[in-house]
């Protein structure tokens, strides 16, 4: 495991420049007075309550806090539901007609809803649920392109109590298989297919194979978006349209209790099972509506596009649940940003007037690397505030950003966050926060982050941490309460350790540097080393893997994995292609190594542990550390040079 102080921060520490709030954004922002901060850290749980007084609730909470670490208890005793804060308090007021998400297709096909359409359309397909025999606490799983529907499945399920687990698109039928097991899920809803750079994803094919080995799965829904053949088992899989098929749009929202789940997400951790993080329902609605109003400066007027996909904890948080809550107008866009052209993104914002755009940094290294002139040729004036999440951003990427898309009036919010803390929870409040390329900057009002050394003090640099329970925080992890004391709660008492390594400045800024676990992050995404390691020994070629992340100029990490095969077989180039490939359809393409490098063993220590200190050493070019307690000292050397050669 990494030391968080081994990390490298000298870059970012060197970064001076200083960007105060533009005079005019500040004296009309949501949020402008610092006494913010003073007022919720005197009385944390008293500011968690005003944010949920903004909300519906049926019944009021009784209690606002239980927090017996690690668990914690919001609003205990109230009633709510999270589909009528987003839907039903909207539609008796003006915003019944407005825009409430506004979606665009990657061949370029539009639709907009608004509250009232979408309020229907939930209505129906959450009645529809109800008849098939789908209750309260049920779980489903959501397998789905970008498109309206997904939002319909994930709203309709919260409306009935029923609980989802949306698996990203991206992810093969074995990732899928496992999520459907370990919720397990009776009933799947997914589409024929996705559109993805011009082509087609094959969800329904991946769903089926994913279901060859779920025998408890008796309901498929299959939405029609691309129109490619699909195989309909007869008795398990019906048309979404058929489904819903004089359904009446009308479905009262079931009064939820504030701690009832809301939803399982898997994400990975640092072993190769990943697991499902356990959200709950009023906490979480008050954490989300909440940062989304505050760090994006929500407006009446605005349009807001998150670029996240549903399947990851931002496309929760931030394309479904919080602007809908807030009355929000949200985009949606189904596919990649450089189809038909480079310029996709930048055309949506012009299209559809986009003035808040929340999207990673590396999208936005992928933007620099295209160059200027696609952005260029748009019209992107109706920008007021840029966002980035995911992975930390490099002071260049953040520039560059401010200055190409913003035009250099465009605060940048650098949120940091995860999907188990549901909510953002250190970052810029743009109106008021004086803002450093590089750093997220401060925790949100009312939470109480730090840094912590090795031994549990306050330090410059180290673990950051969270001392106090926050409303949208993870409830655990689905199935393994030892796993969820274990992974956040054992490393420091009653304090929730985050994973990551960061440091802090002389003005008490956060800098973030990324995992000090065993998790990789490919992309914005996580991905754990263990993973990728059991996909490769299950290589009939492979007797041992060792996997890290290694720097990427555009991925942030880039996956290296060192591999030992079975006597009598060949490292030959074809062999790396087809270890590539197999990960790819074990786990998704989004863990597909870049590098793979055959070794004739792997660097161990006399007891045997694989000592991956060693091997970033050698995959980062780096001058190789202290080698004395290796086992057999020479296998590094020999690895460097075949690292080198290749
Ligand atoms: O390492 C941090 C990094 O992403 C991890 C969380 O990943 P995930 O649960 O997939 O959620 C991503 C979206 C919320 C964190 O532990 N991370 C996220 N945001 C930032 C970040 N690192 C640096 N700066 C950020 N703004």
């Amino acid at each position: 495991m990494a030391k968080a102080q081994d990390l490298p921060i000298e870059a970012l520490l060197r970064e001076k420049r200083k960007f105060p709030p533009p005079r005019e954004f500040a004296r009309r922002a949501v949020v402008n007075k610092a006494s913010v901060y003073t007022e919720a850290a005197r009385n944390p749980v008293r500011f968690w309550e005003a944010r949920a007084r903004e909300l519906h609730w049926f019944k009021p909470w009784r209690k606002a806090l239980e927090w017996k670490p690690p668990y914690a208890k919001w609003f205990l005793g109230g009633k709510l539901n999270v589909s009528y804060n987003c839907l039903d308090r909207h539609v008796t007021t003006s915003r019944r007609t407005k825009a409430a998400l506004i979606w665009e297709g990657e061949p370029g096909d539009t639709r907009t809803l608004t509250y009232w359409d979408l309020y229907r359309e939930v209505q129906r397909f959450a009645a529809a649920l109800k008849r098939h025999g789908i209750r309260k606490g049920d779980r489903v799983t959501i397998y789905m392109p970008m498109v309206p529907e997904v939002a319909i499945a994930m709203l309709a399920c919260a409306r009935i109590g029923a609980p989802h687990s949306v698996v990203f698109g991206g992810f093969s039928p074995e990732s899928l298989r496992d999520r459907i097991h370990d919720a397990d899920s009776r009933i799947v809803i997914t589409a024929d297919g996705g559109w993805r750079r011009g082509a087609t994803v094959p969800l329904k094919q991946n769903t089926d194979d994913a279901l060859k080995e779920c025998p408890d799965v008796n309901t498929v829904i299959v939405l029609r978006r691309t129109g490619q053949p699909v195989d309909m088992q007869h008795g398990r899989d019906i048309w979404w349209d058929e489904f819903v098929k004089g359904v009446e749009a009308k479905c009262p929202a079931e009064p939820m209790d504030s701690e009832d789940l809301l939803y399982l997400l898997y994400t990975s951790g640092s072993t190769g099972k990943p697991k499902g993080i356990i959200h709950t329902t009023g906490g979480y609605l008050t954490g989300i509506a909440a940062t989304h109003r505050w760090v994006f400066d929500l407006r009446e007027e605005d349009v807001y596009w998150c670029t996240a996909d549903v399947g990851w904890v931002t496309g929760h948080s931030y394309v479904v649940y919080g602007p809908l809550a807030n009355g929000a107008t949200t985009v949606m866009y189904e596919g990649t940003p450089d189809f038909p052209d480079k310029d996709r993104f930048w055309r949506i914002v012009e299209k559809h007037g986009v003035t808040i755009c929340y999207t990673a940094p590396t999208a936005i290294r992928t933007f620099m690397k295209w160059g200027e002139a696609y952005p260029k040729r748009c019209d992107l004036s109706s920008l007021r505030l840029l966002g980035t999440v995911g992975e930390p951003i490099n002071p260049e990427a953040w520039v560059w950003y401010w200055k190409v898309i913003g035009n250099g009036r465009c605060p940048v919010v650098d949120t940091w966050w995860q999907t188990e803390t549901g909510q953002i929870l250190i970052t810029p409040l743009p109106g008021l926060t004086t803002l450093k390329p590089g750093s997220a900057t401060r925790a949100f009002p009312g939470i109480d982050a730090d840094v912590l050394d090795e031994r549990g003090k306050p330090a410059a640099s180290g673990y950051l941490v969270l001392r106090k329970p926050w409303p949208a925080m993870l409830r655990g992890i689905w199935g393994d309460p030892e796993r969820f004391v274990q992974q956040y709660w054992s490393k420091f008492e009653n304090i929730y350790f985050t994973g990551d390594g960061a440091k802090r400045d002389d003005d008490g800024y956060f800098w973030l540097l990324g995992r000090v676990d065993d998790v990789m992050n490919i992309s914005g995404h996580r991905v754990s080393t263990m993973e990728v390691e059991s996909a490769l020994v299950d290589h009939k070629a492979v007797a041992e893997a060792a996997v890290i992340g290694r720097p990427h100029d555009i991925k942030g990490q880039a996956i290296a994995a060192f591999v030992t095969v079975k006597a009598g077989v060949d490292g030959t180039d074809g062999l790396q292609d087809e270890l590539k490939q197999h990960v790819a359809r074990k786990i998704g393409a989004l863990a597909r190594p870049d590098d793979i490098i055959f070794s004739a063993e792997l660097p161990k220590t006399r007891s045997g542990k694989i000592m991956r200190r060693l091997l970033r050493d050698i995959a980062e070019g780096r001058t190789l550390g202290d080698t004395t307690t290796l086992a057999d000292p020479a296998v590094v050397a020999a690895l460097k040079r075949q690292y080198d050669e290749d």
